[in-house]
């Protein structure tokens, strides 16, 4: 079967060696990945230069967040990889300062708004503002999308709610927390399965555990691929 991009297939494997078999293994069926920081510091953008070697898209999920000129730097010498996506906090300073140091290059910035694992507790203790956490993501989003960014990370429920900004018009949602139909929630409090995801307005899905964890990986792409295929 073809692959079908709207899968990205996180690599939150140990090290990049395990990273490249499990690639191996998908082969044709997918054509997305996202390494993420665990993998970063143990081969990750050895591993991403590999893989767009061999023609995948690659996600790189650094949520970067410094000064602006700090900022800018990063992302200049990430630019000079093949990169699809890279992520960095929602802050417009950081925004801009990702959209100017990736210069004339393809590579998409999305903004991360509020980590899906903080709950209010977490936000009073890093003092921000009062309300409800819905609509901090909301504003924060808008105004990372204003500042510049090509899309934002969400979680499938905030996606329709994003989706409906007008400054989110033509812009990219990009929802972890997803999980096939029948399958485990690990650690993830607020799944959807990959059809509600694309249908509150999901223009890609990341699934790590339901996928590196089966006993067939291939298998479990293919069963996405099918609901994917469905909508
Ligand atoms: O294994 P699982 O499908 O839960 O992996 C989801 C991936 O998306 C992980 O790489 C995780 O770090 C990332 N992620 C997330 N929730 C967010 C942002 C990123 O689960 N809000």
């Amino acid at each position: 079967m073809q692959a079908d991009d709207r899968l990205i297939v996180a690599l939150d494997v140990p090290n990049a060696l395990e990273g490249l078999r499990l690639v191996e293994k998908l082969g044709d069926e997918v054509s997305f990945y996202k390494i993420g920081l665990g993998m970063l510091t143990s081969g990750g953008l050895a591993l991403a230069n590999e893989l767009t070697e061999i023609g995948k898209r690659v996600f790189l999920d650094m949520k970067l967040f410094d000064i602006g000129q700090t900022v800018e730097n990063a992302v200049a010498g990430l630019a000079q990889f093949d990169l699809d996506f890279l992520t960095v906090h929602g802050d417009p300073h950081v925004v801009r300062a990702a959209i100017a140091g990736r210069g004339d290059t393809n590579m998409k910035i999305l903004a991360v708004t509020i980590l899906t694992s903080l709950d209010r507790n977490d936000l009073d203790m890093s003092m921000i503002r009062d309300g409800e956490i819905q609509d901090i993501v909301l504003e924060r989003a808008r105004l990372a999308l204003l500042a510049g960014a090509d899309g934002v990370i969400s979680s499938p429920q905030e996606a329709a709610m994003i989706r409906a900004l007008p400054e989110a018009a033509g812009k990219l949602i990009v929802t972890p927390g997803v999980r096939p139909t029948g399958t485990n929630a690990h650690d993830q409090k607020r799944v959807a399965s990959p059809a509600v995801a694309i249908n509150n307005g999901a223009d890609h899905i990341v699934i790590g555990r339901p996928i590196y964890q089966a006993q067939d990986p291939l298998s479990a792409v293919r069963l996405i691929k099918a609901e994917l295929a469905a909508i």
